[in-house]
């Protein structure tokens, strides 16, 4: 029980000093991670089936020391400028507490300095879009420190695309929409049934 309230208020703690703290401008931070993705340029990957390698580590040309404050680092998913066109709730904006660009995380761990790499199959959730891949080092207060890309700054090469819904995934939504219509209809027959038979009942 203990266990369970000291875990529940450090999680509120911890989300306290990431809304607190989070107002890191993404323009102020170092480019030292180095991140890169297996998909090519352009190419289509789909949803629930394809994976993406990601590889991610320290720039070497770095000095010593610049990673000693990297206490965790999240690997997202991103959107190319193409697919937050008239999308406002995709939006970039530079205040990351406020940023809409990368709302698919990938992997959260702690930061060792060693290059990783790790496959990821692409969760059903993730929507149809271009996207590029963003590794971020938080420090141990839970800020955005630094950051790499599988893109440049303009975020206009080495972009892919993935496609949400195959053809057996709507077949699948199809059935559970028809399910759901046949289910509903069944409720109102039964309940006109059963309300015919009391106004039987009281005639
Ligand atoms: C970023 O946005 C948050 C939340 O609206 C705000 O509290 C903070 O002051 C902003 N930070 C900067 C540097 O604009
Ligand atoms: C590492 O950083 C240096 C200096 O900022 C940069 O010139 C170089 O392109 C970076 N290397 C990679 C692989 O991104
Ligand atoms: C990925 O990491 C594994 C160890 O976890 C290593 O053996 C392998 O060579 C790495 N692959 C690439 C492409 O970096
Ligand atoms: C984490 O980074 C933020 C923003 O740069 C800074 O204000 C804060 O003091 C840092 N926390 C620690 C423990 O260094």
């Amino acid at each position: 029980m203990e266990s369970y309230l000291l875990a529940a208020a450090s999680l509120f703690i911890l989300c306290l000093a990431q809304t607190c703290y989070g107002d890191v401008l993404f323009s102020t931070l170092p480019q030292t991670l180095v991140v890169s993705a297996s998909p090519m340029d352009g190419q289509v990957l789909k949803v629930g089936e394809d994976s993406i390698r990601v590889t991610w580590g320290l720039n070497q040309s770095f000095p010593e020391g610049t990673d000693a404050p990297y206490n965790e680092v999240k690997l997202k998913l991103c959107y190319a400028p193409i697919s937050q066109e008239d999308r406002g709730w995709r939006k970039t904006v530079d205040n990351l507490s406020k940023d809409r660009t990368c709302q698919f995380t990938i992997s959260h761990r702690t930061y060792t300095r060693i290059t990783h790499n790790l496959t990821w199959i692409i969760e059903s959730d993730v929507p149809t879009a271009v996207y590029f891949v963003r590794a971020y080092a938080y420090n141990s207060s839970g800020n955005e420190v630094a950051y790499g890309q599988t893109t440049d700054t303009k975020k206009s090469t080495n972009l892919f695309k993935v496609q949400a819904i195959s053809g057996r995934h709507l077949s699948v939504d199809i059935a559970s929409i028809c399910f759901s219509a046949f289910a509903l209809l069944s409720a109102v027959g039964f309940f006109l049934v059963e309300r015919r038979g009391k106004n039987a009942a009281k005639n």
